[in-house]
């Protein structure tokens, strides 16, 4: 009964299923019946399931119109019935599947929502390393301050708190001992002091510092022999090569708190200070005839006590090797390795 399928004005085989590209926007369906007598008092009905809700009663045309069916599967279905007997049925079917775009196929909106996700996870994985960059960055700069002040401030004031106790427990009549050291405490105040802004501010520039670690390290011992009168013996050894300002700097800072900790825990009669330039690095020694301590303890209580912490980080800064050696009773080493090449990178660093 079904004669032809009209797509767009074009004829396709009326095959059991029919397949419609998906910018098909007008479909025509041609019915009819073959008898040899008289059609006259045929009568035709259809239906495209899926689509229309009721029969439509045929017009004489026998053509079924549809225009922009929406993508999907649908069955349509035309009866031919005679007048005089409506019992009489003849059906013909025929199956129609109209093609969806490609942007409203399921695998498409299926990427879209994979690619969306994958967006939103990219994002977030983006945001995220960004916070840890930046908190990275927060928390270095915060334990480069609490190192600086450890070093420069907090030694600086306990320096002048005992150059003090030493002034006031000592006899009236030695004057000039006196004076000596109230003349060490107030340049260690205004040491200390400038110290301690350009360590806040990161004011130190390439101008205001030497780079030359002997030299700095000479004037520290003899700051120490002045202070507290303690044998300070300080020596260079093997073929000098530059150091960048911010090596000199944590080296520096790393002998001061070895030597500080020498005084105030170890009681020794000698330290010594002991810088060996090989090709490819420079070791720094500090090395004192004290008490020792067992150095297991530390690890297992760290609390307030900071000394030590900030060498080993001023030395991860450098990219050095730090080893600490400590025997009760006979005194304690502690050995600086600063490779060359990683100082010479160290350079660009930001210095303080
Ligand atoms: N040369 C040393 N001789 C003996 N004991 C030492 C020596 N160096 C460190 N210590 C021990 O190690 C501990 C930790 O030293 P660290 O410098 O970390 O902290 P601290 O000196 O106690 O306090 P601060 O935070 O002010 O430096 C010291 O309390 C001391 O017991
Ligand atoms: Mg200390």
């Amino acid at each position: 009964m079904i004669d032809q399928v009209i797509a767009d004005g074009l004829q396709i085989p009326a095959s059991p299923t029919v397949f419609l590209g998906p910018d098909n926007a007008k479909l025509e369906i041609h019915y009819g019946v073959v008898l040899l007598r008289s059609q006259e008092r045929i009568r035709f009905r259809y239906m495209l399931e899926n689509f229309d809700k009721n029969w439509s009663e045929a017009a004489p045309s026998r053509v079924a119109f549809y225009t922009n069916v929406p993508p999907g599967r649908y069955h349509f279905r035309v009866v031919a019935f005679q007048m005089s007997n409506p019992e009489l049925v003849a059906s013909s079917s025929l199956e129609i599947v109209q093609a969806p775009h490609f942007y409203r196929t399921s695998w498409f909106l299926a990427c879209v929502v994979v690619l969306l996700a994958a967006c939103v996870w990219g994002s977030y994985q983006l945001r995220v390393r960004q916070i840890r960059v930046r908190f990275r960055a927060v928390l270095s700069e915060r334990n480069r301050l609490a190192r600086e002040m450890h070093d420069t401030l907090i030694q600086g004031c306990a320096s002048v708190s005992a150059l003090l106790e030493a002034h006031s427990s000592m006899e009236q009549s030695n004057s000039g001992y006196h004076t000596d050291l109230l003349d060490c405490a107030r340049t260690q105040l205004r040491s200390t002091l400038e110290e301690a802004r350009e360590a806040v501010w990161g004011l130190r520039s390439i101008s205001d510092t030497s780079t030359d670690i002997g030299e700095m390290l000479k004037k520290i011992a003899e700051q120490f022999i002045r202070e507290f009168g303690v044998t300070v013996d300080c020596s260079i050894s093997g073929e000098p090569f530059a150091l960048s300002q911010s090596a000199v700097h944590e080296t520096v800072m790393i002998a001061r708190e070895g030597l500080y900790n020498a005084i105030r825990h170890a009681q020794p009669s000698r330290i010594e200070l002991r810088v060996n330039f090989e090709p490819d690095r420079c070791t720094l020694k500090i090395v004192d005839d004290g008490s020792g301590f067992d150095v297991r303890v530390l690890t297992q209580a760290p609390e307030r006590h900071y000394g030590l912490l900030g060498m080993r980080e001023r030395v991860e800064r450098v990219r050095g090797r730090f080893i600490l050696d400590s025997t009760i009773g006979k005194g304690t080493e502690i050995t600086v390795e600063i490779p060359r090449r990683a100082v010479a990178s160290a350079a660009s660093e930001i210095t303080i």
